[in-house]
């Protein structure tokens, strides 16, 4: 088979990263979350970083350097030869990474880490703009979709299971303005790729959603 990207896009919740690392384990290539590099950066400059003006931002961005190691479930991030903290994955740093991600220059400093990324090594990458704007030659585009409430549950559960401390109603109500804010940005909003095939996340389990995707690739290799 001679795959080298494949997107994996949708809103927050809907189950993405499950689906994205079991794909990687399954097809013995990395997983890159790109979620987790703007929760980083928004996590490292801190709370209101997103009101600073673009020449401020600029030599703070020019300081990070991503990278990719590992394979599958095993597939590391790391931010200038570190593992990313834990931090990073509380819905209020989702919401951080979601206001500075509407900013331009931290998207084209993302963009050219995560296509440089890319041009090393096959991947499948997760993310809001991976198939309609980082890798719009991927050739497999999946984009994942479920209602709020299913999503919010998700996230709850989650975040549980790290033993972080949430409540179901905030998780929804951060998740609806995270939401917003994503499909609603001039640059790079939450959209499918028109070639994406959409997958209701919501109506079938994540072993189904793989097995729709694993037979989606393998019918078109
Ligand atoms: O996927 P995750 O929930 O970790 O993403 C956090 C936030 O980062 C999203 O709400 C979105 O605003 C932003 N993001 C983005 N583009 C991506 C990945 C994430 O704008 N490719």
């Amino acid at each position: 088979m001679n795959i080298t990207i494949i997107t994996l896009d949708g809103p927050a919740g809907v189950g993405k990263t499950t689906v994205a690392r079991l794909l990687a384990d399954r097809l013995g290539i990395s997983y890159l979350d790109t979620g987790a590099m703007f929760r980083s950066v928004a996590y490292t400059f801190g709370e209101g970083a997103w009101e600073l003006p673009v020449d401020k931002l600029v030599p703070q961005l020019n300081r990070l350097d991503f990278d990719l190691e590992g394979v599958g479930g095993n597939s590391e991030l790391l931010l200038n030869g570190y593992p990313l903290p834990p931090e990073i994955r509380s819905e209020e740093v989702g919401l951080w990474a979601s206001h500075i991600a509407r900013i331009p220059v931290v998207r084209d400093f993302l963009r050219r880490n995560q296509q440089a990324i890319g041009r090393t090594t096959p991947l499948v990458a997760e993310g809001r703009d991976m198939g309609s704007v980082v890798f719009p030659e991927a050739r497999f585009k999946f984009f994942l979709d479920a209602s709020i409430e299913v999503r919010a549950k998700r996230r709850f559960d989650q975040l549980r299971a790290m033993e972080m401390e949430e409540d179901l109603e905030r998780i929804q109500a951060q998740i609806r303005i995270r939401d917003d804010q994503d499909r609603n940005r001039s640059v790079a909003p939450l959209r499918p790729a028109p070639d994406a095939l959409i997958i209701d996340t919501g109506l079938t389990d994540v072993n189904g959603v793989l097995a729709r995707i694993l037979d989606v690739i393998s019918r078109q290799s």
